[in-house]
């Protein structure tokens, strides 16, 4: 799917800032998209407990971000409480999509700084809460397959109907597959023109391992 034109994508990419289109125009193509993805996903998990959810993909800027923040806020459109998390500890850009402060966060929860109920904030969208990336840490990507992560998802799956997190790329983090055992499903986006196939075959073999890839997301299709 295509979410702009070339030259507001252009303007985008320099600021690189997530387009909330299921919620800025719920009505459009392309939050009609969303949802069908939404239906398909929830359709192919039936009966399967599929409360927690990774967002990933193979490299840098295929979509990850932008695809669990839609994927999100759709799903409170079917009036789901949803818990995005951003663990991509060094590129997050949740916060800023939500307009919301990043001092307290993942970050700081896993150092035992604060409280996880202090770091979640409500966000401008009914039924949608963000727990953020919290402050840059040296060790930031040894974190996600910390033991830690295991319970913080337990807590967070316990409170929410759905838990979306968005995560680093899995071929270059390998944290991203320890992780991904922590929770109940994993989403792969590629990217159109961008993903060599190569990258898409290794990653899916890397998920696959686990056996929760729910699906693949063919996303920036013309
Ligand atoms: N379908 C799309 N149409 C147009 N622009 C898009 C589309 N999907 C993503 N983008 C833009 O591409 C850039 C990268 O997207 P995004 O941040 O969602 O990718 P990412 O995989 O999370 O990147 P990173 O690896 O940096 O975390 C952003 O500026 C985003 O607005
Ligand atoms: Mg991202």
């Amino acid at each position: 799917m295509r979410l702009m034109n070339r030259k507001s994508s252009q303007l985008k990419n320099k600021i690189n800032l997530i387009n909330l289109v299921t919620s800025n125009s719920p009505n459009s193509r392309i939050s009609e998209e969303y949802r069908t993805i939404r239906t398909n996903f929830l359709g192919s998990v039936d009966g399967r407990k599929t409360q927690s959810l990774i967002v990933t993909s193979p490299n840098h800027n295929e979509g990850k971000s932008t695809t669990a923040a839609n994927l999100a806020i759709s799903l409170t459109q079917l009036g789901k409480k949803v818990l995005l998390i951003d663990a991509d500890l060094r590129r997050p850009k949740l916060f800023s999509a939500f307009n919301i402060g990043n001092s307290l966060g993942l970050s700081s929860v896993l150092t035992g700084e604060n409280r996880l109920e202090d770091a979640i904030k409500n966000t401008e969208i009914k039924g949608l809460d963000l727990l953020p990336s919290g402050p840059t840490l040296a060790n930031a990507a040894d974190l996600l397959g910390s033991i830690l992560m295991k319970t913080l998802i337990e807590t967070a799956t316990n409170q929410y109907d759905m838990v979306l997190v968005d995560t680093p790329p899995v071929l270059e983090f390998a944290d991203v597959k320890i992780f991904s055992d922590y929770c109940d499903g994993v989403i792969l986006v590629i990217r159109y023109g961008k993903t060599e196939s190569n990258d898409l075959i290794q990653a899916k073999k890397l998920l696959s391992d686990s056996s929760k890839l729910v699906g693949v997301i063919l996303n920036n299709k013309r």
